[in-house]
């Protein structure tokens, strides 16, 4: 698999590059805007349009605002994408949609898969345990994170609306609410600082009982590993939307 790198000087790019040398994959190219002449061992330039090297896929840590760039590169190209950055709006969500119609993209606020057994076990919980249940989640992240809450901690929120069939509404942080938890409640909270990878808890609180999901990550190579697995599937798929969701089935199936 040769594979392009969005973001590749930035801390997840870097991670990725050693992950996919160290499994013989070949960085065909890496693009970051802060490319100024940076020593590398694959070729590196600062814009998608600088891109000459042959790609099976593309994969991005990098910011929100990369994403025109990526997509009208990858439409050209008719290369698959794997978008690992986080912090999206819904005008981009949206776009990401649009193009996926014409070239195969997988989206995952967390590559990794442990979140995404959480992911499973967080819907088992929400099934049999229901709305008796207090559910609030909480996320911690290194304090040079930018976007907040997490884009796992949404995921997560979006898998309970899913498992309960709506009737819930998230409620960030609680600041200025002079009132009680009220029925339906999703509480998500953030936590910032020092330098830990990322830790997501989904707490289920009931009457004489306490359900606590956490999952923990404890380096960053995890979602390397991750987004080359998310590559490897994506690889000659037809065009659509995919998530870490449809490599987990594909391993269970
Ligand atoms: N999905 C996951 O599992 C997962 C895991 C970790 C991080 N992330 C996300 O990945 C993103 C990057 O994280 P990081 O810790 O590596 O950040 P970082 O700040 O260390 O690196 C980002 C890199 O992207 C580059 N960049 C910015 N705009 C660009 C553009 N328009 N084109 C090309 N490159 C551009 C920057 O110069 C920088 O080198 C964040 O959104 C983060 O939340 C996702």
């Amino acid at each position: 698999m040769r594979i392009v790198i969005g973001g590749a000087l930035g801390r997840m790019g870097q991670e990725l590059a050693s992950a996919a040398q160290a499994q013989g994959i070949q960085v065909a190219c890496g693009v970051d805007v802060a490319y100024a002449g940076q020593p590398a061992d694959f070729p590196m330039v600062a814009g998608y349009e600088r891109v000459t090297q042959q790609a099976d896929v593309l994969i991005d840590f990098s910011r929100p605002d990369a994403l025109p760039e990526i997509l009208a590169f990858c439409r050209s190209r008719r290369l698959p994408a794997v978008l690992c950055t986080t912090g999206y709006t819904d005008v981009e969500l949206a776009s990401i949609h649009k193009a996926s119609q014409e070239i195969p993209l997988l989206r995952s606020a967390n590559m990794s898969l442990g979140v995404h057994v959480l992911e499973q076990m967080m819907a088992l919980a929400c099934k049999v345990l229901g709305e008796g249940y207090d559910i609030e989640i909480v996320e911690r992240h290194h304090r040079m994170k930018a976007d907040s809450p997490s884009g796992t901690a949404l995921m997560l929120y979006d898998t309970a609306r899913r498992e309960m069939g709506g009737g819930i509404k998230p409620v960030y942080g609680r600041y200025g609410r002079m009132e009680q938890r009220q029925p339906g409640d999703v509480g998500i909270h953030a936590v910032r600082g020092g330098s830990m990878t990322g830790e997501h808890e989904v707490g289920f609180y009931g009457e004489g009982e306490q359900l606590l999901l956490i999952h923990r990550a404890e380096n960053r190579s995890l979602f390397a590993q991750g987004a080359l697995k998310a590559g490897r599937f994506l690889a000659g798929k037809p065009a659509g939307l995919y998530s870490m969701r449809d490599v987990v089935a594909q391993m269970l199936a």
